[in-house]
């Protein structure tokens, strides 16, 4: 094994917000004086943890180039992909001969601007002998039903239902060998645990804050601005 092991960042940033229903991509709206993706990276490069953070881009985005971050030396460009998987891979594949298989990735979705320096760190203290990784998730307070045409068949049992936030922390290697598998066999997969799952591996929960939501419709922007001010 390695001796200095590396921790990079990798950002999906190539989404186009459809449930949003904004003039532009989500991650380009204004929470506070800053856009949602700056508020982000901001956090990530506060961490200070990071030798490089990859930020998976849409080739068709005007915004990008604007913001001062986009020349902060850690940051490294990626080409965005169709699905959030593909902007993930990408992204990996544009640290390739930086990282090692044994460095760490955090994987963080841009349009998390909540999350907490602490979070990051917590995650990585608690992860960083871990042998598969794991991901920062929430308990789930309501009671979950399984649900077909509109009637309950059954229940879910509520102690064993986390809800999976990012980041998530893999190592380089394995998750982009898993990422790429599911890919090849056209398996879907909306986080980067679920492949690890697909080929029998367990990543670990942390419990992460509530506050740490995903921008996706517009009422997120008001909860989003309430979460950044509680310190
Ligand atoms: N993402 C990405 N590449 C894609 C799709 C999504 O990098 N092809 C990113 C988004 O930019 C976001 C994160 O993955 O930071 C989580 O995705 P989601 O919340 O679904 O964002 P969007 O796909 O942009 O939103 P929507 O599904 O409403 O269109
Ligand atoms: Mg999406």
């Amino acid at each position: 094994m390695s001796e200095s092991v590396n921790f990079w960042g990798v950002v999906p940033a190539a989404g186009v917000g459809k449930r949003m229903q904004s003039d532009r991509p989500k991650q380009y709206l204004l929470l506070g004086d800053q856009t949602v993706i700056e508020q982000t990276l901001f956090q990530l490069l506060e961490a200070n943890c990071f030798a490089g953070i990859a930020v998976a881009i849409s080739s068709e985005d005007p915004y990008w180039p604007t913001l001062p971050c986009s020349q902060q030396e850690k940051i490294i460009r990626a080409e965005g992909g169709r699905e959030r998987a593909d902007s993930v891979l990408s992204a990996l594949n544009a640290l390739v001969g930086k990282a090692s298989d044994n460095d760490w990735v955090l994987v963080h979705d841009a349009a998390r601007p909540c999350i907490k320096v602490a979070d990051i760190h917590r995650l990585i203290n608690t992860l960083k002998s871990d042998p598969v990784g794991g991901i920062l998730a929430l308990p789930s307070h309501d009671t979950l039903k399984n649900v077909m045409q509109g009637q309950i068949v059954d229940s879910v049992d509520r102690n064993r239902v986390w809800r999976a936030l990012t980041p998530q922390m893999f190592r380089y290697g394995v998750l982009k060998k898993v990422l790429q598998l599911a890919a090849e066999k056209g398996q879907v997969v909306t986080d980067e645990a679920s492949a690890f799952e697909l080929n029998g591996l367990q990543p670990k929960i942390v419990e992460g804050q509530p506050g740490n939501i995903k921008i996706t419709r517009p009422e997120d922007l008001i909860l989003a601005k309430f979460y950044m001010e509680q310190e």
